[in-house]
């Protein structure tokens, strides 16, 4: 655009100057042949007026190109030219008119000098506009050329400016990606004051997070679903063992209440309740793991979740022929956590090591002071243990080893995600067909 505007202008000056030019060129042919008549005049003595002619056209000239002389060379320039013209044209008149020989030697000195100086003046700023055109036409040879090299530049510069800056955010983006790959889902915040297409992916990525979010939660609610669709047999054993303890209890009470002793009956009945407490107890465990609740973290026993889950399990365990040994310490801190969310956790890995174990062993569930910060609990089996190239494998989403149907390949990667809303961490150590301990670290309360 620049280039193009400067070329229009210098265009347009040439064209005024060649203007000038011309009627210049023609003024000043004009002034030579008066000179040159009035060399004549003095070599020959031939008339003046043929010079007078001459000067009359060189007038006519500029005054009609006024405008055009002015524009270029300027007033005061014109002006003295305009002025040469016309004292020359009196000296000549006077030269004519004049008889004193005396006097006219005079006006003949001052009429050659003056005729000198009049056209060295008009070629001078004649010579002095061809060279400003030829200057000129130089320029716009060699602009195109300048401003490829300006622009080349500007191009170089411009692309290095953007690539820097494309860079930068996009490294700032990976460490995104490597922070949410840790399941931090804290909101990116736009790094810009204006809005672009960074932001707008940033705000897309924020509206991702959220969705995964809400799609983890849903998650977790379900694998909550399918964990209780696994104990079904063990809960319908727990209800049913205290409901046939009633109907028993309930049917002896009838059968022989006359004969009984007021004592007796007492006992009895209570036996009825102690069972319908226990079946009410595992209604209440049932609803409690499955309700979905926001999660809260508070301070809670890991004592009490554990054995809350081990309830949950005992049937499976006793099924399986599979003896459980209990090494929870006493007195524990508290931690702080979500109690279904952790029990889901427990419930998970306590299923695993069962499963891992179909022809009996032996689950131990310890729990001790890790350190200054966690609480560390352990699950160890002595089941089937994980092949080692699998290990890197198992807490990904939907990878199992069961059967179809058997297994979803959702509890560990659930129980990992839940550990880590915990700030928590979760490690495995296994040997092939010698066992497996998953030793979950929980921040203290
Ligand atoms: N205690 C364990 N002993 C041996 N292998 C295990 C143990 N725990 C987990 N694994 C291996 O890790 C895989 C993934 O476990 P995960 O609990 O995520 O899924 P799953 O048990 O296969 O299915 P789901 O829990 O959804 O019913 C299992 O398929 C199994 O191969
Ligand atoms: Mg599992």
């Amino acid at each position: 655009g620049a280039a193009i505007l400067t070329s229009l202008f210098i265009i347009s000056q040439v064209q005024k100057k060649m203007h000038f030019l011309k009627a210049a060129g023609n003024y000043c042919l004009e002034i030579q042949q008066a000179r040159r008549y009035e060399k004549n005049f003095f070599l020959y003595g031939t008339n003046l007026g043929d010079a007078l002619e001459n000067i009359y056209a060189a007038r006519a000239i500029l005054e009609r190109d006024a405008s055009k002389f002015e524009s270029v060379i300027g007033r005061e320039n014109f002006e003295t030219m305009l002025g040469h013209i016309e004292n020359y044209e009196k000296l000549l008149k006077s030269l004519i008119s004049n008889k004193n020989s005396e006097r006219k030697h005079k006006i003949e000195l001052e009429l050659r000098e003056h005729g000198a100086e009049m056209v060295s003046l008009a070629m001078s700023l004649v010579e002095k506009e061809r060279q400003s055109i030829k200057n000129m036409l130089n320029i716009s040879k060699r602009l195109p050329l300048g401003f490829l090299i300006v622009l080349l530049v500007l191009i170089i510069y411009i692309s290095n400016f953007l690539t820097r800056q494309m860079i930068g955010t996009l490294t700032r983006f990976v460490d995104y990606t490597y922070r949410i790959a840790k399941g931090d889902f804290s909101p990116i915040f736009p790094a810009r004051r204006y809005r672009d297409e960074f932001t707008n992916l940033g705000i897309a990525i924020n509206m991702m997070m959220e969705q995964i979010k809400k799609h983890q939660e849903e998650l977790v609610q379900s694998r909550k679903m399918v964990a209780v669709g696994n104990l079904t047999s063990g809960i319908a054993h727990e209800l049913n063992n205290p409901l046939n303890n009633i109907s028993i209890t309930t049917e002896s009470l009838l059968d022989e209440f006359e004969g009984l002793s007021k004592e007796e009956i007492k006992k009895r009945l209570n036996d009825i309740y102690t069972q319908t407490e226990r079946a009410a107890g595992t209604v209440k465990n049932l609803l409690d793991f499955t309700r979905k609740e926001e999660p809260s973290f508070v301070p809670l026993r890991i004592n009490e979740i554990i054995n809350s889950t081990l309830r949950l399990t005992e049937n499976e365990i006793t099924l399986n022929n599979i003896i459980l040994e209990n090494k929870l310490d006493e007195d524990l801190p508290k931690i702080k956590g979500d109690f279904s969310q952790l029990q889901q956790v427990f419930l998970n890995l306590i299923l695993n090591a069962i499963q891992a174990m179909d022809r009996g062993g032996k689950l131990t569930i310890a729990a001790q002071i890790e350190d200054d910060e966690f609480v560390r609990v352990d699950i160890s089996d002595t089941g089937i243990g994980i092949p080692e190239d699998i290990l890197p494998n198992i807490f990904d989403p939907f990878f199992t080893t069961k059967e179809v149907g058997k297994g979803t390949g959702l509890g560990l990667s659930v129980s990992y995600s839940i550990i880590q809303k915990h700030k928590g961490k979760i490690l495995v150590k296994s040997k092939l067909n010698e066992g497996t301990t998953f030793s979950v670290y929980l921040p203290k309360a």
